[in-house]
């Protein structure tokens, strides 16, 4: 297997990935990421691969890995990287003993940074957020899914949904609405709309047993009258990365509008996408002063967020993006925290995420010279 060595004296960069199948490739758009990476960082010197758990020979510390020569890609066999960047996009896939175990090693190695620790789960996220003094307001309420907590959430709130922990895309995402006595429910998925109609909490209760929902691990979250734009919801998509000084900076931000009646704003679930500058100024009339207002809430999400996360829930992060709701009053809410953001559509987002993810590559190998020279 181990035919070709390479040794590189620059930076040497490694992304663990897979594709649904551990030995398979990503296809379509992560692919295309790590294409533009690899060419960003080359005109920087630094060489970056691509590689599958398995391919990797601890004991000689080389790893089959492939990279694209500007033309192609090619496979090889390459020295143990300086940096792993953990882009393994599956849960399931990192949850396995093998892969944990793995990752576990590249963290444990004194040669090696590796980043992004892995995948965050909502509720030790609403946690580390929610249980510090100065970031509690910047989170909706929200309860893990019991029946008592269901009961007092919808007694305090006319609409909840119900999120589970560990999915993306608004998979398995429940709205819960209630009129007097009178309940219904949908799925984020269903396209409709369709409710499903309750006459009382016991009914509701079996219902959504019956769904499959209770067997799962679910939040309650109290759901946001959401800022509109014609009509439909919206919210931010903001990315924040680690730059060239190792400080956190805001990589981008994007809006996402849901489609007609949905109440996420994927575009998979009927989304569209639309510029944060024409959106902000006209929904809430700061024609005059722009995004003004909004940017400073951003950056203080941005001040504060990431770090408290790293040092809370004990992992590396160097790029994460947040999803962040605007209710009626102006007031920013961060509804989900992702450490695997997926490739922005928009391509100012883009090649500025992959100008700082080089240049933060390049800062850490010149922290590790360092560390090493003494
Ligand atoms: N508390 C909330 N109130 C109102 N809408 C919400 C709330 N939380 C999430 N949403 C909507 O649902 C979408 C999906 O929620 P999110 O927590 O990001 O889950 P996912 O992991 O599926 O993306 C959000 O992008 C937003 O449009
Ligand atoms: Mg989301």
């Amino acid at each position: 297997m181990l035919s070709k060595i390479r040794n590189r004296t620059g930076p040497v960069v490694g992304i663990i990935t897979t594709g649904k199948n551990k030995t398979n490739n990503p296809g379509g758009a992560p692919q295309h990421l790590y294409r533009e990476l690899i060419s960003q960082g080359r005109q920087k010197g630094i060489f970056i691969y691509n590689f599958h758990p398995h391919n990797i020979d601890w004991k000689r510390r080389l790893i089959k890995g492939y990279t694209h020569n500007g033309k192609r890609w090619e496979s090889g066999v390459y020295r143990f990287p300086d940096i792993v960047y953990n882009r393994i996009l599956y849960r399931n896939i990192e949850a396995s003993p093998a892969v944990k175990s793995i990752l576990k090693k590249f963290q444990q190695d004194e040669n090696i940074i590796l980043f992004n620790t892995r995948f965050l789960d909502k509720w030790e996220v609403h946690k580390a957020i929610n249980g510090n003094r100065d970031t509690a307001h910047l989170v909706p309420e929200t309860e893990l899914l019991t029946r008592e907590n269901l009961y007092l959430m919808l007694h305090r709130h006319p609409e909840v949904l119900l999120k589970p922990r560990n999915s993306s895309k608004g998979q398995g995402i429940i709205k819960i609405k209630q009129a007097g006595k009178q309940f219904s429910f949908s799925r984020a998925e269903w396209n409709g709309p369709k409710w499903i109609r309750s006459n009382s909490f016991i009914n509701l209760y079996r219902q959504l047993k019956f769904h499959n929902v209770l067997n799962q691990k679910y939040l309650i979250q109290e759901c946001i009258d959401l800022a509109r734009y014609n009509g439909r919801i919206f919210d931010l998509r903001s990315q924040f990365q680690k730059d060239g000084t190792g400080n956190w900076v805001l990589t981008g931000v994007g809006v996402r509008i849901a489609g007609k009646n949905r109440f996420v704003t994927h575009i998979p679930n009927g989304g569209s996408l639309a510029a944060y500058n024409e959106i902000i100024p006209s929904v809430y009339n700061t024609v005059s002063e722009g995004t003004r207002a909004f940017d400073k809430q951003l950056k203080n999400i941005g001040l504060f967020i990431p770090p408290l996360l790293e040092e809370k829930l004990q992992i590396n992060l160097a790029v994460l993006s947040m999803d962040i709701g605007i209710d009626r009053s102006g007031k920013m809410l961060i509804l989900e925290v992702n450490s695997k953001p997926a490739r922005f559509d928009e391509h100012h987002i883009r090649q500025r995420h992959l100008i700082n993810l080089v240049d933060y590559f390049l800062f850490l190998t010149e922290k590790k010279n360092k560390r090493n020279d003494n």
